[in-house]
This record gives structure tokens, sequence and C-alpha cells, in this order.
């Protein structure tokens, strides 16, 4: 029997050549945070993806542990990991997708943008990696606060001379599937049946769901307009304090993270008609990023939909939105860029 090194590079090689050919795609993924709160169950679902052929763990700490126990899954994808900075480069080489729920989360009483003096840093020096290691990869980026995180990915990539804004993604579909969830229990339906979507970017009033578009077709009271607009702008603050200090999202995260990054994946395998909302650059406003449906495919970001007919209450909730964002991505910027 061929050691373990050996049964891998055959696993590796089986990935690509099916790529290759076309066939079934074997991708390969790298989650940067593996260890933590979010990134255990993110891990979990990529290795029972099956578009997965190459499982990157990569963290500060604990990595060892997390990847002995995941590597006995008896699914396709071949799992490694990666402990520390020194192995960034070796985690980050011949990756197709990169997944980032790298950072600290909320405790009660802080906003994401609280989370800014250390996430920024770390998701600098983590996008300093990918432009070296994998500049054509496809970024997830889930470290709060998302709205500035993501324009500061994009800055590192613009001095490394590899930004594709195409290729760099800020995660807002926890945002969509709670409210695909609310808007189900409001309803009466199934939540799988619901699509919300919710544009803007990923704190308080910058979630804007448009529950005049929500399908199938509905039509609410303004209690549940207001109801609904304030659970999902608040719902990572409910998760928050529920946890009373022990964090904030991971289940429902790394859920709606393994989905997304699903998303990316059926999408660079060519499938048609892949939409989600996603945080990205954008021209839909006069903001440079902004979350709203997208079409994914071979290059990531293929299409940004235009957002459609807004209703007097979610034209007021954009205008809100708009100045947040606006300080939210200089700040992003700035930070980069000093
Ligand atoms: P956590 O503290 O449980 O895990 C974070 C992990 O990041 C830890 O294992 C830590 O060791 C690791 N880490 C720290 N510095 C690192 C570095 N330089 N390189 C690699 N790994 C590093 O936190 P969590 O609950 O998993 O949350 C992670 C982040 O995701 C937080 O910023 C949180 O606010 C954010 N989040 C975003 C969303 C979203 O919708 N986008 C949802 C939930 C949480
Ligand atoms: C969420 O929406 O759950 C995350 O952004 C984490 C948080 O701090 O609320």
């Amino acid at each position: 029997r061929p050691p373990t090194s050996q049964m891998e590079e055959v696993a590796i090689l089986k990935g690509s050549d099916c790529r290759a050919k076309g066939a079934a795609p074997g991708f390969k993924v790298a989650v940067l945070g593996a260890s933590g709160g979010i990134g255990q169950p993110l891990s979990l679902l990529m290795k029972m993806n099956p578009l997965v052929s190459v499982l990157h763990l990569y963290d500060v700490v604990n990595t060892p542990g997390v990847t002995a126990d995941i590597s006995h899954m008896n699914t396709g994808a071949v799992v490694r990991g990666f402990l520390g900075q020194s192995q960034l480069e070796s985690a980050l080489t011949g990756m197709d997708l990169v997944i980032i729920p790298a950072g600290i989360p909320r405790k009660p009483g802080m906003t994401r943008d609280d989370l800014f003096n250390i996430n920024a840093g770390i998701v600098r020096t983590l996008c300093e990696g990918i432009a070296k290691c994998c500049p054509n990869v496809i970024v997830n980026v889930i470290s709060n606060p998302v709205n500035s995180t993501v324009p500061i990915a994009a800055e590192v990539f613009k001095k490394a001379g590899t930004y594709d804004p195409k290729r760099l993604l800020g995660v807002t579909t926890l945002d969509v599937v709670r409210a695909n969830t609310f808007v189900g229990e409001v309803l009466g339906l199934d939540p799988r049946d619901v699509n919300v979507p919710v544009v803007g970017g990923h704190a308080g009033v910058t979630i804007l769901p448009l529950l005049s578009q929500v399908n199938p077709p509905c039509s609410f009271t303004s209690e549940e307009i207001s109801y609904l607009t304030s659970r999902i702008q608040n719902g990572g603050t409910e998760v928050v304090e529920a946890k009373a200090g022990a964090g904030s999202a991971t289940l429902s995260m790394a859920y709606a993270a393994a989905k997304f990054a699903d998303a990316c994946l059926r999408g660079l395998r060519g499938d048609a008609g892949i939409v989600e909302c996603s945080y990205i650059a954008s021209q839909v406003t006069e903001l440079p990023f902004f979350a709203s449906k997208v079409r994914l495919g071979r290059s990531g970001v293929e299409e940004v939909l235009p957002l459609g007919p807004l209703n007097e209450f979610e034209r007021a909730g954009l205008e809100k939105a708009k100045g947040e964002l606006a300080e939210s991505i200089h700040k992003g910027v700035a930070f980069a860029n000093k």
C-alpha cells in the first residue's frame, strides 16, 4: 500500500485530471482561519463538497488537530493542514478558491467596526500572501467588518498589481439566509422556497432587505416590514447577545459560507444561472463597493445585476445604508494605503 503522502498525490492528480477533461471537476480550496468557530464547521462542510478535491486548512493555532480530525471523513477531498505564517505560502499555492474567516468576533455591546483595528491587519497580511502565491484565485472574505475588509483586500491586490474585481467577493450570504428564514416564518412558507435579495453591505443599516422583491411574490403589512427589516439587520447582534460573550454566529455562518463557496465553485465549473448576493466592486450606486445580486461564472463575478425597482421605504433605507457604507469603505482604503 502506498504511504499517505503518495495516496494524497494520487488523489490530487485525479482531481486535476478530471477538471482538465471537463468531467467531475476537483477544485482546490483553502480556508484561512480554519481552527475558529466558523472555520471548523466550514472546513467540515467543504470536505463534504464533491466539487472539492483538495482542502487546505490554515490558521495560526490548532490546525494539526482540526486537520487530523476532518481528514478521517470518508469523502473525496484530500485535507492538508498549515500552521502559522511560515506555512501561509504553502497553504495558498495552487488554490482555486480561498475563504477567509480569520479574525476576532464581536462580544455584546460591540459593533462590527469595533473589530477593525485587529481584523484589518489580519486580512491585509492574508491578502498579501494571496497576491504573491495565488493571484488568480477567487477570494471569499468573511472577516468583519466586511464593509471595510473587502476594500482593504482590493487595495492590497491593487498595490501588488493583481487586482481583479471579479474575483474578490465579500460574503453576505448569512443576511440572505436569515432573511429567507424570517420571511418564511412570517409567510408560513418553507424557508428553502423563499428568496429575499439583501443588498448594501453587512452591518446594521447597511443590510438592506428588498422585501418588495421577495420570491415567491407576496405582500407584507407595514408592521411586518418594520419587524422583518429590523430582525434581518440585527440578526448578527441577536446571536452575539444570545452567546453572551462566547462569540458571534458560527454555525449558521459556516452553512452560509459553504453555500456561497459552492455557488462560486459551480460558477467556476461553468454552470449557468448561478445568482447570489455578494459585496463586491460595483457601479450599481455611486459607491465603489456595494452588495447586490451577482451572476457567478468561470471568471468569478460575471455580471452585477441591477437593484430593480425599490419602494419608498427601501429608497430611504438605501440612502441611510450609503452614508454608513461610504465611511466604512473610506476607512478600509485609508488603512491599506497608510
Ligand atoms: P474565532 O475567534 O472563533 O475564529 C477566528 C480564527 O481566526 C481563530 O482560529 C484564529 O486563530 C484565526 N486567526 C486569527 N488571526 C489569524 C491569522 N493572522 N491568520 C489565520 N488565522 C487567524 O472567530 P469566528 O467566530 O470564527 O469569526 C471569524 C470572523 O468572521 C470574525 O471577524 C467575525 O466577525 C466574522 N463573521 C462574519 C460573518 C459574515 O456574515 N461575513 C458572520 C459571522 C462572523
Ligand atoms: C453576523 O452577521 O452574524 C456576523 O457579521 C457576526 C456579527 O458580529 O454579527
